[in-house]
């Protein structure tokens, strides 16, 4: 079954404890943490103390995407801190490899992620290494943003190169995840989707998710 994971840039960040709390009980799978430095993306947002702190309230799996630039300096700090997955910008690693063992050795699982311009070619090397493949849908920097035409191909080529190198690689797709368009998702091979603005921007939690679990309940992967 599909995976839901909300991702926290679009909860009110006054009440954060309280929105990981309500999304956990409104059926959410995990905890999508968007990391920003303010130089990788155009955007800051929290670090290693918050995740640190969220950590105290939920046993909900932490999902921290990194979208800084070389992540090599906080993979301690991020795992200390309670992550789960830890998952680094191939556009942002000068030594992939080393980055990716270091996170495994950390006890964590270990995801790469593609911006949308950036070819599935990227991670090909190193996908036999990886827990994760996380494709992005919209430029990082931002929730709220609209899904990019033409990454339904890019998710199916992902599932593909996943079939073909190391199945066992989970493909989480990131960015203008809504109602309308999460069943392609899935269609096109994903495991787990993640959903900012569409789940906090709802009145109703549990509905928004429970819509998007019924909605994909039989598609074929
Ligand atoms: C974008 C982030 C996303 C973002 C998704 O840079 O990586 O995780 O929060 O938000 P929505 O679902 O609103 O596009
Ligand atoms: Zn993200």
């Amino acid at each position: 079954m599909l995976k839901i994971a909300p991702s926290i840039l679009s909860a009110d960040f006054s009440r954060l404890g309280e929105e990981i709390r309500a999304v956990e009980a409104a059926g959410a799978d995990l905890i999508h943490i968007d990391v920003m430095d303010g130089h990788f993306v155009p955007n800051l947002t929290i670090g290693p103390a918050v995740v640190a702190s969220l950590r105290k309230v939920t046993k909900i799996p932490f999902d921290v995407h990194l979208m800084i630039e070389s992540p090599e300096r906080y993979i301690d700090a991020f795992a200390a801190a309670g992550s789960d997955i830890i998952t680094v910008h191939v556009e942002a690693s000068t030594h992939l490899h080393r980055i990716i063992t270091a996170i495994k050795q950390k006890g964590k699982k270990a995801g790469v992620s593609l911006n949308p311009a950036t070819p599935l070619s990227a991670v090909e090397q190193i996908l036999p290494e990886v827990d994760l493949l996380l494709v992005m849908t919209v430029n990082p920097g931002f929730g709220g943003q609209k899904f990019i035409d033409g990454m339904i191909d890019k998710i199916r080529r992902a599932r593909d190169l996943i079939r073909a190198s190391n199945p066992a690689v989970m493909l989480e797709v990131d960015g203008g995840i809504t109602l309308e368009n999460i069943r392609a998702v899935q269609e096109a091979g994903t495991d787990i989707v993640v959903a900012g603005a569409s789940v906090f921007g709802s009145k109703d939690y549990a509905k928004t998710i429970g819509e998007m679990k019924t909605l994909t309940k039989r598609a074929v992967t």
